[in-house]
């Protein structure tokens, strides 16, 4: 082995520096015993990993389950690698969201779900969010790549302008903030907690409630890994925003990938758009 040769002190010096660069540029380390809990499922929420940096989620036939954090945010970015349920996974329902106290009737959310599908069909990626108990205003995508067969980084930025939902750094959704042309509907005054879950909901989430879960395959489960929550004063997320680039990523995602968008469906909204939809082609 190449490591023997390196002897004494070389070799320490060799291990600090590979420490010092892998504690400043690996991304993601955060512990899921230290800020999250679990909320169901008992035993199928495990926690693994050096440092508590992974955790599974397991659903079978008696129930799903599922974890939340102990804090609370008001703004801020979440990523977090995900693994999903492969193989056949219709019927099961992955998520990652934020919400606010639901029993007040007005709560604020922002949902990432992940809707599985037959094999070799794509997995659909559910967007909403919700605004003082108001919701209605889904998109819906599929991805460039099977999300079941790796780790893939999904991140939430919230901040006064905007939220943003990214899938490996490319940008699949922007709410924006319109309350400048007297929009209100921005979540900006509720605290929310990081949900996440997975659970089995065949009767809606494949085409629409056609394909059922098969539980011969069960257990089945989803991965979750170092995560990142950042909330500094001073992170970039504050400013987080389109850049040309990015604004590129944007629109070629929406034209290849996007399935369903609330602000085009005319037979829902026969009568008027919600007032956003006028905006967002300002993207
Ligand atoms: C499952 O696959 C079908 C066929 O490709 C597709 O139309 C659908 O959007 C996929 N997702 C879900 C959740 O059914």
């Amino acid at each position: 082995m190449g490591v023997s040769l390196i002897m004494g002190h070389e070799f320490k010096l060799v291990m600090l520096v590979a420490l010092m660069v892998s504690s400043t540029y690996v991304y993601g380390v955060g512990n899921f015993n230290n800020d999250f809990e679990s909320t169901f499922g008992g035993e199928r929420v495990k926690i693994s990993g050096p440092g508590n940096s992974d955790l599974a989620l397991t659903l079978d036939k008696y129930s799903g389950s599922g974890f939340r954090s102990k804090r609370d945010y008001l703004y801020g970015r979440l990523d977090m690698q995900m693994k999903f349920v492969d193989d056949n996974s219709a019927g099961t329902v992955t998520t990652l969201y934020l919400t606010s106290d639901q029993s007040t009737g007005r709560h604020d959310e922002i949902d990432f779900e992940f809707l599985g599908n037959v094999s070799g069909q794509p997995y659909t990626i559910h967007t909403n969010v919700f605004s003082q108990g108001q919701g209605s205003r889904e998109q819906q995508f599929h991805l460039w790549f099977d999300p079941s067969k790796a780790f893939h980084t999904y991140s939430i930025v919230w901040n006064p302008k905007l939220i943003m939902f990214l899938v490996d750094e490319t940008p699949l959704r922007v709410y924006r903030n319109y309350e400048n042309h007297g929009i209100i509907s921005f979540p900006k005054n509720q605290p929310q907690k990081i949900h996440a879950s997975l659970w089995n909901a065949d009767d809606w989430a494949t085409q629409g409630g056609l394909v059922k879960t098969d539980w011969s395959k069960a257990p089945f489960t989803a991965y979750y890994r170092n995560f990142n929550i950042d909330t500094s004063p001073n992170g970039q997320w504050r400013n987080h925003d389109l850049n040309a680039n990015s604004r590129r990523r944007l629109r070629w995602v929406q034209k290849n990938y996007m399935v369903y968008n609330y602000c085009t469906d005319w037979k829902r909204f026969s009568q008027s758009f919600p007032p956003e939809c006028k905006h967002a082609k300002f993207n």
